[in-house]
């Protein structure tokens, strides 16, 4: 028998999907199994040696899963005298392309119906540009209905033309093409009376013949650890489940990303142990010596994986609001999940033509190429190379919903090709010649809250006590430096960005910065503070309410907004995140600008060792 084979049916509304499939399981007297059974019976055929293998069922949907979101794709289980089969049948319409990204993720191969009397159709090529994007290598195309054409082979060859050359444009190299007629049987099961000219399988005989693991045999060894466990003091396994290849007792793995290396002392699959563990297994490795592993870090042997902050990635973005540049997300890839941000968004591809359209924002079910930093050092590969540790999907901050589903392209070589350059004067020098401790005092809140008058006032009192200072304001920002930049929150997130690295190297000048924009995100805040370190990141909240904001307008700004003139006006159109964990939160409808100056001053005394009033303060 052969192996289990997952697949994937896409096909429109009236291509006849569901009548494709029932026709196959009705003539090869199948009906669907249940669900429990055809899980025995897949698991006996898998690769766990007949225990139930629920990961068969969850493979395409884990990720899901773990975000709580139900989608409607339908998983079905039958199995012939020859093979084993999950279908994940999923609805064809452009609304759902989450959904048949999710069946498509967990597929081997996919089955596209074509409808002889139309040909290939613009969702013809999306189905298939998004299932070779998610890494399925083997395509059937089964061009349906031709008793409507009266099974001419003229018709036929017209088509099969067209998805040649749609194979080429999306290089794909394992491709099927086979007219079938789902409603009267021709070639679905039986050999086809009415096209004789056809010489090639069935639709079922496909199925059953492929061989989808042809050139996966492989060398090395990858596991990403998934869990440490220390069931007691003499014993630490890492488990996971093998992504690649198989190890054996005694040979020697590195543990990326940090680079050290270890000898396999044992190996656990189950409560047994083995000799050697191979691809597919959940396995238990305990090393020889104490090194550093964590959730996250990937064991490998003998095999090339990337290990760096930047990677250039094909994006499916599935979220009902735009992907903006500059957004910050948690990217799980593996079994890592870490936050990262979509840097650039190189271009947009349409799905129709392949054409790379520019774009600086992505909306629902559009694919483009991106440029993808993540917050710390990442073990990945080419999607090309593997498939596992080269597919991700990014998790929005707040809503908790999978945004996007991704592939890597290729590492960022930008990313691998900077070397920090070490300088002789570091921070430290400079900030000792000004005897004073820098740090970033962020202030954030509503326009006319006080921000600025505040931040002006500190300075002053700095100033006279000797400090060097800068200010860095909104308003005076936005004439230079960021003048290219509006209010749409993609603006705002970048001319945050931009303030945090300007602030950071002021700093490492040896300046005490102030900083005074409204930052009015909750992830641009957190970023900032990543750029300038916790150690040296002051928050302000200035919560001064609305209502006296808007009472004293002071720039008449808020009028115009209310009276529709100004789009995007934070408090008014445009959302204002208020800080939950600031150093300090200053109200300056209910304390005076002297009050106010005062508690700051008093923490930065406070903060006297590492603070800002430097030694002799
Ligand atoms: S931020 O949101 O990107 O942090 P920033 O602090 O730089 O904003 O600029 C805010 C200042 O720009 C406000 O004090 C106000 O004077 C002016 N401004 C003009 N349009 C807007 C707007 N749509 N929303 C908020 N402020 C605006």
């Amino acid at each position: 028998m052969n192996g289990l084979l997952k697949f994937i049916t896409c096909g429109g509304v009236d291509d006849g999907k569901s009548t494709l499939i029932g026709h196959m399981l009705y003539d090869a007297k199948l009906l669907f199994t249940d669900q429990e059974r055809a899980l025995e019976l897949d698991s006996r055929v898998g690769s766990r040696e007949g225990k139930m293998d629920y990961s068969l069922l969850l493979d395409g949907l884990m990720a899901e899963r773990e975000q709580g979101i139900t989608i409607d794709v339908a998983y079905r289980y039958f199995t012939t005298e020859k093979r084993s089969f999950i279908v994940a049948d999923t609805p064809g319409h452009e609304e759902y392309t989450r959904n048949m990204a999710v069946g498509a993720s967990f597929a081997d191969l996919t089955v596209i119906l074509v409808d002889a009397s139309q040909g290939i159709l613009i969702q013809t090529k999306r189905h298939a540009r998004i299932c070779a994007l998610m890494g399925i290598k083997y395509f059937i195309f089964a061009v349906n209905k031709m008793d409507l054409v009266r099974y001419s082979q003229k018709e036929y060859k017209k088509i099969e033309k067209e998805i040649k050359k749609l194979a080429i444009d999306l290089e794909l190299n394992h491709v099927n093409v086979i007219p079938v007629s789902a409603t009267e049987g021709d070639n679905i099961t039986l050999t086809s009376s009415h096209m004789p000219w056809y010489k090639g399988k069935t639709l079922l005989d496909t199925l059953e013949t492929v061989n989808i693991d042809e050139g996966t045999e492989e060398d090395g060894f990858i596991l990403p650890v998934q869990r440490v466990c220390r069931p007691n003091h003499s014993f630490r396994g890492f488990q996971g489940q093998v992504e690649a290849g198989s190890i054996r007792e005694g040979e020697e793995i590195t543990v990326l990303p940090s680079g050290e290396k270890a000898c396999v002392e044992s190996i656990l699959v189950g409560e047994q142990n083995v000799a050697q563990a191979q691809k597919g297994q959940a396995v238990t490795i305990s090393l020889q010596r104490e090194v550093d592993v964590s959730r996250g870090c990937v064991l490998v042997k003998d095999k090339q994986l990337c290990v760096s902050t930047m990677f250039t990635a094909s994006l499916l973005w599935m979220d009902d609001a735009e992907l903006m540049q500059g957004k910050n997300f948690l990217l799980k890839l593996g079994t890592k999940m870490i936050p990262a941000c979509v840097m650039d968004i190189k271009y947009r591809i349409n799905i129709h033509t392949g054409e790379q359209l520019a774009a600086s924002k992505l909306y629902k079910n559009e694919i483009a190429v991106c440029d993808i930093a993540a917050g710390s050092l990442l073990v990945y590969s080419t999607f090309a190379a593997n498939k596992g540790l080269g597919s991700f999907i990014l998790i929005d901050r707040l809503t908790n919903m999978t945004s996007a589903c991704g592939v890597v392209e290729h590492s960022l070589r930008r990313s691998e090709n900077i070397v920090w350059q070490t300088m002789d004067i570091t921070r430290q020098i400079r900030a000792e010649k000004m005897g004073q401790k820098p740090v970033t005092l962020w202030f954030t809140g509503l326009s006319g809250s006080g921000k600025s008058a505040l931040a002006n006032e500190i300075e002053k009192r700095l100033s006279v006590s000797g400090r060097y200072t800068m200010l860095l304001d909104g308003d005076n920002v936005r004439m230079g430096l960021n003048k290219n930049l509006g209010f749409e929150p993609e603006d705002r997130i970048e001319n945050i960005r931009r303030i945090a690295e300007v602030a950071k190297l002021m700093n490492d000048a040896g300046l005490i910065v102030l900083t005074s924009f409204i930052s009015p995100f909750a992830s641009d805040r957190r970023n900032a503070r990543k750029i300038i370190g916790e150690e040296n990141f002051i928050e302000i909240y200035v919560s001064t309410p609305l209502e006296e904001c808007e009472r004293r307008d002071v720039k008449g700004l808020y009028q115009k907004a209310r009276e529709g003139k100004i789009p995007n006006f934070t408090g008014i159109t445009s959302p204002y995140e208020a800080p939950e964990n600031a150093e300090l939160v200053i109200d300056t409808s209910r304390q005076s600008l002297e009050e106010s100056v005062e508690i700051i001053l008093n923490l930065l005394q406070e903060r006297k060792g590492t603070n800002a009033m430097g030694k002799g303060t």
